[in-house]
């Protein structure tokens, strides 16, 4: 009898790590873009879940579009002919209607330049 209530608790709080664990599978935000990723499908990377391409999500997207073809009026970048230290420069400086990423890292920026480079 005395051994009872300690087993009862043992099981409960498996199950609550279960649930909650499912819980914040569901909710996990990384899971959720890269689902959101595959569709917008980059051919030529085999990093769905590439950070590179959620950063590039957040900030390039919107103008360049989801596999940088270009969209009301900004250029694609699937055909740059810039090399790597130039394509940095634009995105660490801007250019004309292009603003400056101060906020991007050396990393970052070298990573977008080579994620833009595979489109
Ligand atoms: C506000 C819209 C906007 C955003 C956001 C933006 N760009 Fe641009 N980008 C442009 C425009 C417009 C140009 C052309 C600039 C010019 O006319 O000189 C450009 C040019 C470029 C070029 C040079 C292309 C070439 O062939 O010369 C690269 C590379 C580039 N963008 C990468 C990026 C990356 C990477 C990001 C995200 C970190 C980004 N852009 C975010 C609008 C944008």
């Amino acid at each position: 009898m005395i051994e009872k209530p300690h087993i009862f608790f043992f099981v409960l709080l498996i199950a609550a790590s279960i649930i909650f664990g499912v819980y914040l599978k569901k909710n996990n935000p990384q899971s959720h873009i890269s689902a959101h990723q595959k569709p917008a499908s980059q051919p030529n990377s085999p990093h769905g879940t590439d950070p590179t391409i959620a950063l590039y999500a957040k900030n390039c997207a919107g103008c360049h579009g989801a596999v940088g073809q270009g969209m009301d009026g900004n250029p694609s970048l699937q055909n740059i002919q810039l090399d790597k230290a130039e394509i940095m420069k634009t995105i660490r400086n801007g250019r004309n209607k292009m603003k400056p990423f101060p906020k991007l890292t050396d990393q970052d920026i070298s990573q977008l330049a080579d994620l833009i480079s595979r489109f």
